[in-house]
């Protein structure tokens, strides 16, 4: 026999599916890994020496915080003024910007004017020096000026129209990365394998040929990228992770070469990235966290690195099942507001739309379940 509240959680478990939730990375200036909105929680797993410890991450869910309700949520550390500003945290409030002080562990709410900036289809990196949002958004660039933000301004920020890039943006899905307050863009329609499109930001300024780098070759190809930080000044390497996973290239903007690391254990082309001073950062969509160990300048130690789990996220937040049969009832007492779902980690095996597709279906079929149970107990 059903009872209700098994139903109610079945509903907000098919609803939170629908949302296509998902939690995002990031750090704090210290470098403290934190992971927000995961099994409906945010999460501080400290520093990278204690990651393999599997003493549990700190659980720093706190109030003001946007419900992780969003789709294609991201994260970005504001190193200079040592905040976290959070993007598509509240599916209900999409323009809006969420900050968050690690220093108070408090949370506010900035509202932001768009503009021609589509708060669900960009791409975007925060400028170091300048604390400066650029957005890649519909083929428009914008800009968005954090100032030097750590909580919301009540006069509200505008997403300002740069114009466009000198480069063609049909059909493009930007990949963008921030090293030397340039802004590269990868897998630019028409531009080979292993060069890359550079924006200027401090002469706003599109750079007319596309910059080549020797070395290892990055493919043409969509993937993610983001930027290693330095313990002080500007990003000078970035990472990047094409979408079949099958290599890390760390692209140095100082001498202009590439060099090729493993590839994720967890091959995800719907894995996000962050990256701090000494390791590069891997968060799945079953939730799973793995890192890699880097240190800039040392390619052997580099090349010869292997893939680890962040036990202490693990231990606290333990990835999603992949044997889903359960039909909602594990996963509902787990939390019914879960950013993840146990219908997602198939998605990781195979990356097809077919895992999506079975997604969506599981998700039309626990809706319909609880609909006719309900109808069922009216009766
Ligand atoms: C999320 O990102 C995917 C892939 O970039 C895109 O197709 C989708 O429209 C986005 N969804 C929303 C609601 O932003
Ligand atoms: C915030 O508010 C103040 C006072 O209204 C204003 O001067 C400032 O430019 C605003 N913007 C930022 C990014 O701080
Ligand atoms: C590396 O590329 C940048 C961007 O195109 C360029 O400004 C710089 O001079 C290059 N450096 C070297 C050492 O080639
Ligand atoms: C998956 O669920 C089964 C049964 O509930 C459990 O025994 C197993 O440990 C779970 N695996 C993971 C990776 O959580």
């Amino acid at each position: 026999m059903f009872r209700l509240p098994t139903l109610a959680s079945l509903f907000l478990l098919a609803l939170s599916e629908a949302a296509h939730a998902s939690p995002c990375l990031a750090s704090d200036a210290n470098f403290n890994l934190l992971v927000f909105g995961l099994d409906g929680k945010d999460w501080n797993a400290g520093t990278q020496d204690t990651w393999t410890s599997g003493s549990a991450a700190k659980d720093i869910t706190t109030s003001g915080r946007p419900p992780f309700d969003g789709s294609n949520t991201t994260c970005y550390l504001s190193q200079f003024y040592n905040a976290v500003y959070v993007m598509n945290g509240d599916a209900s409030n999409p323009s809006a910007v969420h900050i968050y002080n690690p220093a108070s562990s408090s949370w506010s709410t900035q509202s932001v004017s768009t503009g021609g900036f589509d708060p669900s289809n960009f791409n975007a990196i925060l400028d170091h020096d300048t604390n400066v949002f650029y957005a890649l958004s519909k083929g428009e660039m914008y800009f968005l000026d954090m100032g030097s933000l750590t909580s919301a301004n009540a006069s509200g920020l505008t997403w300002n129209d740069v114009g466009k890039p000198s480069f063609s943006t049909d059909n493009y899905q930007p990949v963008m990365a921030l090293a030397q307050n340039h802004i590269h863009f990868l897998d630019v329609p028409n531009v080979p394998a292993g060069s890359a499109q550079i924006f200027v930001i401090h002469f706003s300024y599109f750079q007319p040929d596309a910059q080549a780098y020797s070395g290892a070759t990055f493919p043409a190809t969509h993937g993610q990228a983001t930027s290693f930080f330095q313990a002080s000044g500007v990003q000078q390497e970035f990472a990047f992770i094409p979408d079949d996973g099958s290599a890390t290239y760390v692209i140095n903007v100082e001498t202009n070469t590439t060099t090729s690391l493993p590839g994720p254990s967890v091959k995800d082309a719907s894995a996000t990235y962050f990256a701090g001073i000494t390791s590069l950062v891997q968060l799945a969509s079953d939730g799973t966290v793995s890192y890699l160990p880097y240190k800039q300048g040392d390619v052997q130690t580099d090349q010869a690195a292997s893939w680890g789990k962040v036990a202490s996220i693990a231990a606290a937040a333990p990835p999603s099942n992949t044997s889903s049969s359960a039909s909602g009832s594990a996963s509902a007492t787990k939390g019914s507001s879960s950013a993840k779902s146990s219908g997602t980690a198939g998605a990781n095996a195979d990356q097809s739309s077919d895992a999506l597709a079975s997604r969506e279906l599981k998700i039309a079929i626990l809706a319909g379940t609880v609909l006719s149970a309900l109808a069922f107990g009216l009766l």
